[in-house]
């Protein structure tokens, strides 16, 4: 879910019909209904009202609307699971995971240092879950060593592992306002970051590294598109799986729909237990938001 800065927000997200932006003051009411229908976890995006800067700082301001919408959910809710999504682009001025050196190339160690920040920051706040998506080498191993270090011992940390630069994403970044602006030098997209899907072995190793770097479960992103990674990192690992059904997958149904080529019900069970089926253990996904109305009694 999406928390963003201000008082008495609830906005209809365009690109994600159902989706919607809320402020702090709101989250437990668009909280509490889903947690009566027995979901048992939330992931919370945040935004700013601060000024963008190269490094994304507002991402790590202890008093920003995801650590504070952290502290509304555990307060009003303690048995809610409660994770938070850790990256930059949301952030920095040109909306890239990274801060970017002075010719416009990203410094990816300068972004692992800035991510453990956020990371502790969301942790200090009573995040049960840090999930870090900015797929920077070595993120989880910075990430793993500042929770550590600062006795965040509970605190679990699930990696975007396997997560490819997918043209599923576009609905979030129009959410979020986190897509990449132009800049001089700099990458037009993510592909130098993100996982190539022509290279599943590639983006397997991710995975693997993750793990090795002290990942608590482990994650693939997209999902329906990837059911086969699904396995595959399922088959390799001891660790929980985790399939993201992102934004692109969640507009594509409901665009379906609309048009009257299917009925949105079936076709949200139907993709859902594609999920099951592949082997994942933890599905996140925005129908969740929705869960009554799909997987409700009938
Ligand atoms: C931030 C982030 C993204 C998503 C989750 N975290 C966007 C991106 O990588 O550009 C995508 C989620 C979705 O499309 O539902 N790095
Ligand atoms: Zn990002």
């Amino acid at each position: 879910m999406f928390v963003v800065p201000g008082q008495g927000k609830k906005e209809a997200i365009e690109s994600m019909p159902g989706q919607f932006r809320w402020s702090v003051d709101r989250v437990c009411e668009a909280v509490e209904p889903v947690v009566r229908q027995g979901v048992g976890a939330v992931l919370l995006f945040g935004q700013t009202d601060r000024p963008k800067d190269n490094g994304g700082s507002a991402a790590w301001d202890d008093h920003a609307p995801v650590q504070e919408a952290v502290r509304a959910l555990k307060r009003a809710f303690p048995q809610l699971t409660v994770m938070t999504d850790v990256c930059l682009c949301a952030y920095t001025s040109h909306g890239h995971c990274a801060p970017l050196r002075p010719d416009g190339s990203l410094d990816n160690d300068a972004a692992c240092a800035c991510l453990a920040k956020v990371a502790l920051s969301h942790a200090a706040a009573g995040a049960d879950v840090v999930a870090p998506s900015a797929m920077m080498d070595g993120q989880i191993a910075a990430i793993r060593a500042a929770l550590r270090e600062e006795g965040f011992d509970e605190t679990l940390l699930m990696a975007y592992s396997t997560k490819f630069a997918s043209a599923c994403y576009g609905p979030f970044r129009d959410a979020e306002g986190s897509a990449p602006q132009p800049a001089p030098g700099a990458p037009a997209d993510r592909k130098g970051y993100q996982a190539s899907y022509a290279n599943p072995r590639n983006a397997l190793l991710e995975s693997a590294l993750d793990e090795r770097e002290g990942a608590d479960v482990l994650m693939v992103k997209p999902a329906l598109f990837y059911l086969d990674m699904i396995r595959e990192v399922r088959a390799r690992t001891l660790l929980p799986v985790a399939a993201y059904n992102v934004s692109g997958e969640y507009a594509m149904l409901i665009a379906t729909a609309r048009a009257g080529w299917g009925d949105l019900g079936d076709l949200v069970r139907e993709s859902t237990m594609a999920l099951t089926r592949a082997g994942t253990d933890l599905i996140i996904s925005y129908w969740a938001s929705r869960y009554a109305e799909f997987f409700g009694a009938r």
